[in-house]
């Protein structure tokens, strides 16, 4: 069959175009009834922000939680409570989200780069040894598409070094590790609500903290006066009336939708995960498509993002002509947004405006540093997290179009 590039059918007449999230009617009631209340701040701890980090604290072994406005917030506020500042190092993946690091240039501290795994694009344990300095504080770790990271190893490197760790879970909500939902095992954890997450508030996140006075120390940087007031129960209250400086109260419309789509989370990352299998069952047949795999023991959970390795003759023809020959079926595949971070330009710049006072807060790097995270990106190809049952048939067109593809390769 002729490839629809070169005037054939495509598989899919009309192009798919991946929609998420779908809004259900207990979304739109919990944000009407806010509405209809006015209920439009929270200063203290209260309402639907409550509510949702109940939610999360039960979830996650009783960890002190706190909604913010977003998982770069959270992010923020734990590097922060955990102790990062100026001449302190963390180390952080090069294959990630930049938001997994980048809240670090506002404590002062620096981010060292560490290279990825193969099979799962994580954070690798032994570039983590390799990256540690008498200066090195801590670890944050990105459950990446919702693979747990090796958290043994990465523990055991902390509990070694003195240092902490941070999860960010935002990939990988109601993932497990060991039977442990991601986000309980280091020492705090940063959970996105962004849209495009399967637990979604528009815009919000979750802190979660291990220990109370760091989970204190956050209050105080984001939620002055009376939820510090109520929440600072140690010697830290005394700032509760100024706090330390930021406002990371999460709007109540998004705690709604957040604290609707976590009680709907278990549902709905057990349909995903059906609908991928499908989906990795039928790509798997097709030679040189390394799909997505899950080590024993470990549970992907929301699964946020499906990521296809090409390998033998697909690497063959060049990435862009791939995408829009499978486009052109009409499918919804791109090239993954987020390239490593170490090759981009905050990293490779000889000089960046926010440091010339305190250069030491960055470390330079360049291509080729960390060839598996290079090699991973490289190799991947975003396809669309189906979820739904009435996404079945799309599935099928999608193999079938990379099927289609497969048989064509030399014309490409
Ligand atoms: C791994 C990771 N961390 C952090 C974030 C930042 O979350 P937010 O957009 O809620 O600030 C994202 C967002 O996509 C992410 O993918």
């Amino acid at each position: 069959m002729q490839l629809a590039v070169h005037g054939g059918t495509p598989v899919l007449p009309t192009p798919h175009r991946f929609v998420w999230p779908r809004l259900t009617d207990d979304h739109r009631s919990a944000v009407n009834s806010l509405l209809d209340r006015v209920e439009l701040s929270y200063y203290g701890r209260e309402g639907e922000a409550e509510a949702v980090e109940r939610l999360w604290s039960r979830r996650l072994e009783g960890r002190h939680t706190l909604a913010v406005t977003s998982g770069t917030a959270a992010l923020h506020s734990a590097f922060y409570a955990l102790g990062a500042e100026p001449g302190t190092e963390v180390i952080c993946p090069t294959n990630t989200f930049l938001a997994t690091l980048m809240p670090l240039v506002q404590t002062g501290a620096t981010p060292v780069l560490a290279d990825a795994e193969d099979d799962t694009g994580n954070i690798d344990p032994k570039s983590i040894r390799d990256a540690i300095t008498p200066r090195t504080v801590g670890i944050a770790v990105t459950h990446l598409w919702g693979h747990p990271c090796d958290m043994d190893a990465i523990m055991q490197i902390a509990d070694e070094h003195g240092l902490w760790v941070v999860e960010d879970c935002s990939h990988a909500h109601g993932a497990r590790y060991h039977g442990r939902e991601v986000g309980s095992i280091g020492d705090a954890a940063a959970i996105s609500f962004q849209s495009a997450k399967l637990v979604f508030a528009g815009q919000g996140g979750m802190f979660a903290a291990r220990d109370r006075e760091t989970f204190e120390r956050a209050v105080l940087l984001g939620h002055f006066r009376v939820r510090a007031q109520q929440d600072c129960t140690t010697e830290l209250g005394r700032y509760a009336s100024t706090g330390f400086g930021l406002n990371y109260r999460i709007h109540p419309l998004s705690a709604a939708l957040a604290r609707v789509s976590t009680e709907q989370m278990d549902p709905l990352i057990a349909s995903r995960q059906a609908q991928l299998a499908r989906l990795t069952e039928r790509l798997s047949r097709i030679p040189g498509l390394r799909c997505p795999t899950t080590r024993t023991d470990c549970d992907r959970g929301a699964f946020y993002g499906y990521k296809l390795r090409l390998s033998g003759e697909w690497l063959n023809v060049p990435m862009a002509a791939l995408v829009a020959a499978l486009q052109a079926e009409g499918l919804d595949v791109h090239k993954p947004g987020s390239a490593p971070l170490h090759t981009t330009a905050f990293f490779t710049d000889e000089e960046v405006p926010v440091f010339r006072t305190r250069p030491a807060g960055r470390r330079r790097y360049q291509a080729g540093d960390f060839p598996v995270a290079e090699r991973v990106w490289a190799e991947s190809l975003s396809l669309p997290t189906f979820t739904f049952a009435d996404e079945a048939p799309l599935v099928e067109a999608y193999a079938d179009a990379f099927e289609k593809v497969h048989a064509n390769l030399a014309a490409l």
